[in-house]
């Protein structure tokens, strides 16, 4: 091939190159967009169940403080923190925290704590669990998730935040205790956290960003 020719194979292989890497980074952006959009409406779908029975001012989401990583919560992801008041009274928190050890990865999960530190509700917004085994941790699925209800850091006692099979007071899952074992370790994570950090939560500006 003359020099001419090796410089012309050459521009049109980058101009290829050019062309691929920006459209995976268009479809990048868009499913990641799309998978923040998702989540988001999740979220805001689940903050109302996961403060059951309790009354509080409306504008939960805009109180809302982001915790990027490394921070005490569990996961790596990013942590979310919603304060919940009644007029001027902190009521509850609602928090979006990672548990990591899924059998099939993260799982993320929506911790409601009322200012006692007793558990308002918990729901699941995303797991990538076995259908018809780890998938039983969703409201949708099976009562699993409502045994956590008023339950708190000293009832039961530490050691009993685990399933009935490592000698703790909560349920497992028949076939399938990977998912239980990582859920009931990210609650108590959570609750661990808020009774060290309750007053430092409620009085935080809310965090002031789009995500
Ligand atoms: C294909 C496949 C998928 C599984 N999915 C899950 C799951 O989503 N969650 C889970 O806890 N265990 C799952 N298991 C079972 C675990 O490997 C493990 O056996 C189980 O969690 C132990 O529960 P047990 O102590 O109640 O028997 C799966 C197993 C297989 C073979």
């Amino acid at each position: 091939m003359s020099g001419q020719g090796i410089v012309r194979t050459g521009l049109t292989l980058a101009a290829i190159a050019a062309i691929c890497t920006s459209l995976v980074a268009a479809t990048y952006q868009a499913t990641h967009e799309r998978i923040a959009a998702n989540e988001k409406a999740l979220l805001e779908q689940s903050l109302e169940p996961a403060l059951s029975g309790l009354f509080y001012d409306s504008g939960v989401s805009e109180s809302r403080l982001v915790l990027r990583p490394p921070h005490a919560l569990p996961g790596n992801d990013p942590a979310l923190i919603y304060r919940v008041f009644a007029g001027s009274e902190p009521v509850a928190a609602l928090f979006a925290v990672t548990a990591r050890d899924g059998f099939s990865g993260p799982i993320r999960v929506l911790v409601g704590v009322e200012f006692d530190g007793s558990v308002t509700g918990i729901r699941i917004l995303q797991h990538r669990e076995t259908p018809g085994l780890g998938d039983r941790i969703e409201s949708t699925r099976t009562d699993w998730v409502f045994q956590f209800e008023g339950r708190s850091i000293g009832d039961p006692a530490l050691t009993g935040w685990a399933i009935r099979g490592d000698g703790g007071e909560f349920d497992q899952l028949t076939g399938a205790s990977v998912t239980p074992r990582a859920v009931i370790k990210a609650i108590r994570d959570t609750l661990l956290y808020f009774d060290a950090n309750r007053d430092a939560i409620f009085a935080a500006p809310a965090t002031v960003e789009d995500d």
